[in-house]
């Protein structure tokens, strides 16, 4: 019988007493000295130096200084929308988690999007994964789903996502370039960490230049764990699927748009907001069951695969609409923090090892980006709920701890953690049972890059088909290193043999040799005999 306390107005509520708005005030020093001149700062004499007494000069200037904070390490180019994500259906079943119990309840959100590689300053239409994180502001704490674009990944295992960043971000030497995929170092990564091969037949796809974020799925990516009150769990993918349906640019359009409006999708929310036409996405889930766990030719825990949704349909439960625009992208869209760590009671995390990593990265990352551990406190990322602990102090602490216990466990105030009773909430851990020996390994499927690439591929229409192929020339044609490229068409006819002629065509190298690494025995054969050059029709 849980009621929902918060409602879709209670962020907005708690943010109101942050705003400040200067119209019409009386200008100030930050000690709230009144100053009375702004233009001009101390000198000696009419024609004299500047003295360093000048207080409000020094102060001015200062602050200006210090404006700036480092970008998101990725992600760094990105934008934000509030709202408000309402239960169509009581999810009890199958999570305890408060805010999918009761249909109607509504719960705040804050959604980030973002382009993963470019700087802050880059262009919005490049070819690249979408970020889709959005923030639930429950009454259990902050819930985040800080997913992508698109349903997979490019590795399997979080130790190598600095690897990946620093083969896709501009290269070292010469800084570019800002756009993923047209150059050496991201190529030289996928042909020699072959796992991205079913992620970079998205990425080469219209998937990879949505027309707005407003006609974008967003997916949770890894797999998650529903538990319902009976301690019952399920393995979970999340999906956002948008009102107005999937569309994207076509790549002429997304070039020269590039040019004339580098804010085409923040502008396209932005503007959509302001008018009334609010960005509408239903969340749902795929749902396997833990006795179905090794039913499937491929491995829940691998984030390369996709559960095809013919196989486990996806079942929604809600919708978010984001109908407030920011009141400053400072204080709100650069500071906001979301972290997949970030859960509440009913969800829970699995062994995907990729998903292990993002649950050390994110946090570790904040605390240098936000200055110290308080940046909880900031108000975008304040709980709606209230929050205590023995934390204390730390760089720009805003709390006022009152009361001399500051340590577990205490005879002097009774600040206990809760239990895991309903009615307490207290959360813990899935008792997953956990067997095996240490090693480095996992199950045989991840080693299957190929499977999944080329039913993408063959579920493509011609058109796509035909815009994958030029994606495919136009980023390796960039290629400087003619053994990068040959290497990449020799791992793309894995996927698809024609595919691979195709790009050996556009890009000046030999058609593959059939000598690929790492081609499953299921795979077609690779001959020089059965290749032939069909167009798309
Ligand atoms: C942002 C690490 C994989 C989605 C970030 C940030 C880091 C990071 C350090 C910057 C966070 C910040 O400064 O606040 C990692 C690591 C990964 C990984 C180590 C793999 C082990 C993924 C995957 C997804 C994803 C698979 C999608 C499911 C995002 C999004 C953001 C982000 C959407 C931007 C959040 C925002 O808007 O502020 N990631 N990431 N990342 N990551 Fe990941």
């Amino acid at each position: 019988n849980h009621k929902q306390v918060i409602d879709e107005n209670s962020k907005d509520k708690q943010l109101e007493q942050f705003r400040v708005n200067n119209e019409g005030t009386k200008m100030t020093t930050n000690q709230a000295l009144k100053v009375s001149n702004d233009e001009e700062s101390l000198k000696a004499g009419i024609r004299g130096p500047t003295l360093m007494e000048d207080f409000h000069f020094r102060e001015k200037l200062t602050h200006f200084d210090n404006e700036r904070i480092p970008e998101r390490v990725v992600h760094a180019r990105g934008y934000a929308a509030h709202g408000f994500f309402e239960l169509y259906e009581s999810m009890k079943e199958f999570t305890k988690a408060g805010f999918l119990q009761e249909p109607g309840t509504k719960t705040p959100v804050f959604t980030r999007f973002s382009n993963v590689v470019g700087s802050k300053g880059s262009a919005d239409t490049v070819r690249d994964v979408r970020g889709f994180a959005v923030k639930f502001y429950t009454e259990e704490g902050n819930y985040d789903l800080v997913g992508n674009n698109i349903p997979i990944f490019f590795i399997q295992d979080g130790i190598k996502f600095p690897d990946l960043v620093h083969a896709i971000q501009p290269e070292p030497h010469n800084e570019m370039p800002q756009a993923a995929s047209a150059h050496d170092t991201f190529w030289d990564f996928v042909a020699n960490n072959q796992e991205s091969a079913h992620m970079v037949m998205w990425l080469m796809s219209d998937r990879a230049i949505p027309r707005s974020w407003r006609m974008m799925e967003g997916f949770g990516v890894h797999t998650f764990r529903f538990v319902n009150e009976q301690g019952k769990g399920r393995f979970v993918k999340f999906h956002w699927k948008p009102a107005l349906g999937v569309h994207s640019l076509v790549w002429d359009e997304a070039q020269k748009i590039s040019g004339k409006d580098p804010d085409f999708q923040r502008r396209d929310l932005w503007e959509s907001i302001e008018h009334g036409n609010f960005a509408e996405y239903e969340l749902g889930v795929q749902m396997i069951d833990e006795k179905d766990e090794f039913m499937f030719d491929f491995d829940v825990l691998d984030a390369t695969k996709l559960w095809p949704e013919e196989i486990v349909p996806v079942k929604i439960f809600g919708k978010m609409t984001l109908n407030r625009n920011v009141d400053n992208v400072f204080a709100e869209t650069e500071q906001v923090a979301f972290h997949p760590g970030n859960v509440v009671p009913g969800i829970d995390f699995t062994n995907d090892p990729l998903l292990q990593g993002r649950l050390f990265s994110y946090l570790d990352t904040q605390l240098i980006r936000l200055g110290g551990p308080n940046f909880t406190e900031i108000p975008i990322n304040r709980a709606v709920c209230p929050f205590h602990n023995n934390q204390r102090n730390g760089y720009s602490r805003q709390r006022i701890d009152v009361g001399q216990v500051s340590y577990h466990k205490n005879s002097l105030a009774d600040n206990t953690p809760s239990t895991s009773t309903a009615k307490e909430g207290g959360f813990v851990h899935y008792a997953e049972k956990v067997e095996g020996r240490i090693i480095q390994a996992r199950s045989d499927s991840f080693k299957d890059f190929f499977s999944q690439a080329r039913l993408f591929w063959n579920s493509m229409s011609p058109p796509e088909k035909q815009h994958i192929t030029d994606a495919f020339i136009f980023e390796v044609g960039k290629v400087a290193s003619k053994s990068v490229r040959q290497q990449v068409v020799d791992m793309f006819a894995n996927v698809d043999e024609g595919l691979a002629i195709h790009i050996a065509d556009g890009v000046g190298v030999n058609p593959p040799t059939g000598k690929q690494v790492n081609v499953k025995a299921s795979s077609p054969a690779l001959s020089q005999e059965n290749t032939t050059r069909v167009p798309y029709t």
